[in-house]
Formats: structure tokens, sequence, C-alpha cells
């Protein structure tokens, strides 16, 4: 069986706080996702937990180093171990973000969004493209949230996102909580948004949690997925079908209960729509 097709259902993000409960519950998850970077400068204790993991369940690769839209060239050693870790766990693909967040050495704790022009399309195409090259399969790009425009936007964020994946020829990770906080921030409509995207590209969809500050929303993956962003998903699943869902949660990691009762909540949408489908 191809190692793709390993994924489906609704994963977990894998989370450090939850190894033992995972090695000693075998707890039923289809699949989880290993924030990679985590892994990289790591020997003992973190790969070992991962190994142990990896041979109960299948595995996607979720990767924050990449800085794809950064000028400076692709960190080749950033690569190397990534392709290490890729050649001994063998992911079912490896995913990282639309975004740059390197400038002269620095790096930001933010992944920032790109400026939607067509320079920038083009630099993101030939970036990915080398990233495919370097690890030897095709990437999984997925959509930041933001909460700032470029005076030089010239298109939408849903438009730059379809040229770019066309053109480098790559997948796409659609992440539905972004796209409601970039909705909400940006005050645009999320669904032409959904209805742009080539449904053949998408592999994989991300749910989480995000936090109100006045008028503006932060994607903190620190709370439940809120009632919009279930609505929002339950129109994505419409389109693109029972896509495979990852539940994130990065801050105020709570008890694997918490998580496993996110990922039904997302499993009674992926079975009502199943049902929809046979009625
Ligand atoms: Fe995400």
């Amino acid at each position: 069986m191809h190692k793709q097709s390993l994924i489906a259902g609704v994963g977990l993000g894998l989370r450090s706080q939850h190894y033992s409960h995972i090695l000693s519950e075998k707890p039923a998850v289809p699949w989880f996702e290993a924030l990679v970077d985590n892994y990289m400068g790591a020997g003992g204790a973190p790969l070992q937990h991962l190994n142990q993991i990896r041979q109960d369940y299948p595995m996607t690769f979720h990767a924050v180093g990449m800085s794809l839209g950064s000028s400076e060239p692709l960190d080749k050693n950033y690569f190397k171990k990534l392709k290490t870790l890729q050649h001994r766990f063998e992911p079912a693909w490896v995913s990282d973000h639309l975004s740059w967040s390197k400038i002269h050495g620095q790096v930001a704790n933010d992944l920032l969004p790109m400026p939607y022009t067509e320079e920038s399309i083009q630099h993101l195409a030939n970036r990915i493209d080398q990233a495919q090259e370097l690890l030897g399969q095709r990437l999984v790009i997925e959509n930041v949230s933001s909460y700032l425009n470029y005076q030089v936007d010239a298109m939408s964020e849903w438009a730059f996102l379809v040229e770019v994946v066309e053109r480098a020829d790559c997948l796409i990770l659609l992440d539905i909580n972004n796209v409601y906080v970039s909705a909400i921030n940006h005050g645009f409509d999320p669904i032409p948004y959904l209805e742009a995207i080539p449904t053949e590209r998408v592999v994989e969809m991300h749910l989480a949690g995000y936090e109100e500050a006045g008028e503006i929303l932060f994607d903190t993956h620190g709370q439940p997925v809120h009632p919009p962003v279930w609505d929002l998903y339950e129109t994505a699943l419409k389109r693109f079908g029972n896509v495979p869902t990852l539940i994130e949660w990065d801050s105020d990691i709570p008890a694997f209960a918490v998580l496993a009762q996110e990922a039904r909540i997302a499993e009674s949408y992926q079975q009502e729509l199943s049902y929809a489908q046979t009625a």
C-alpha cells in the first residue's frame, strides 16, 4: 500500500506531553503529525519516542523552518537534517508554510505572509521547486493566517496561493482556522477562498483554536476549535471531500482526552458527509 493512502480520518498533532499516554494506552488515533523541527537537534529520548510511536501509527511531518518565502538561499543544512529524518521515519508527506520568517540571518517567531505579487509567486515557486528537489517528493504547502497587508498586494490571498501551487506543482494543506482568522482580520468572505482552491491538490486540512483580541483574531492554537471554524470545515468537506484532517494544539497543551474529543467532533462532520453522499 502506498504510504500516503495510510493517512485518513482525523489525526492529532504529536506533542511530547502525550508520549507516555500514547505509548502505554495506544489510543485509536489514525495518524499523527510530528513537528519535525523539534527532532532535528534531538538525540536520545525524543527520537526514541518518535521511533516507538512511528512503529504503531502512520505519520506526517510538519515543518516550520524552511522559510520558503525568504530571499536568502535555502538552508542546505536544515534540509540535510530533514532528509535524514525523512529517510528514517518515512512520513507520508512533509508540509511547511506559504510564508517567510528569516531576514539577514534573523529568525522571526511568526510565519509572516508574503506580498501577493507576481514577483513573489515566481520566487516561491522556484523555492518550492528546489525544496521538492532536495526532498525527492512533492511538498505540501499550508496557508498561514495574517494580520497585515502589504501596499504592493496585487491579488487576493487565494489567487496567490493557487498560482504558487500550480506553478510549483505542489500540494496543499488547507488550514481552515487560518482561512477564517484571515477572513475576519481582513474583512473578506471565506467562501470564495474555498471555492478557488483546486480540489485535487488538497491532501490535508488543519483545525485549531484562535483567540480574540479586540477586532483581531490570533491563531494561538491553544483552545478548542470555535463554532464558525466548524461551520467553515463543514463547507470545506462538502467541496473537498473527507480530506485527512488534523487537530492542531500548540500552546497550553491539554490532556490527551481533550484532543481526542476535538477529533471525535471532526470525525462526526466527516461521517455526516459520508452518510449524505450515500443516502
Ligand atoms: Fe495549521
